[in-house]
């Protein structure tokens, strides 16, 4: 345990819970890339820890590489406007790629990444996340693989943070309201 741990309110999922629900999503991305090249694309800085266990699970090779951007406009992080602020030093052209994500809350970042993603000439792009909340069913991102489908609170632990913190907690779970206080 460590110190994060006394600030959550509830445990969603324990370590134990994530590893296994990886383990499976692993195995049906190496059924579904049988015999061709995969691009992992991680978008920092909270996927880093699904990154890491997922791509350990694939018992085939895998290239990864990372992005890193950020949501601006009116203020609020999910505003739709995204900037690059670390591009990818892979060409995608031809390359299956698939994005990992640690959850798709409104779907808003995603929704950008993609359609950009999509404009360098893959050969496929496809995402999976660990996490996604119900408001992202209403946004135009189709899913390949996720890992559990939660309500609509605010999780941390395993790479979600809430103020950059709680991102070393190796469980996600809800925060305690005192926290915010
Ligand atoms: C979080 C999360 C996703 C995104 C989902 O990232 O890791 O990338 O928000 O939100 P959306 O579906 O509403 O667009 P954040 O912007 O907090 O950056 P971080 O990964 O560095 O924490
Ligand atoms: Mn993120
Ligand atoms: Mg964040």
């Amino acid at each position: 345990h460590v110190e994060g741990d006394l600030d959550l309110e509830q445990t969603l999922f324990t370590e134990d819970q994530i590893l296994s629900r990886l383990r499976e999503m692993a195995a049906e991305i190496e059924r579904d890339y049988d015999g061709k090249d995969l691009l992992l694309v991680g978008v920092l800085k909270g996927a880093v820890m699904v990154m890491a266990d997922l791509a350990r699970s694939l018992d085939r090779h895998v290239e990864m590489d990372w992005m890193a951007i950020s949501s601006y406009g009116s203020g609020t992080k999910s505003s739709g406007v995204v900037r690059i602020l670390k591009d990818l030093d892979t060409d995608l052209a031809g390359r299956h790629v698939l994005v990992v994500e640690d959850i798709i809350d409104t779907g808003l970042t995603l929704s950008w990444l993609i359609a950009n993603l999509r404009s360098r000439g893959p050969a496929s792009v496809e995402i999976a996340t660990l996490l996604r909340k119900p408001e992202a069913l209403q946004m135009d991102v189709d899913v390949r693989y996720v890992g559990f489908d939660i309500p609509n609170a605010f999780v941390v632990g395993y790479g979600l943070d809430y103020a950059e913190r709680y991102r070393n907690l190796r469980c996600i779970g809800t925060l305690s309201p005192h926290v915010y206080s």
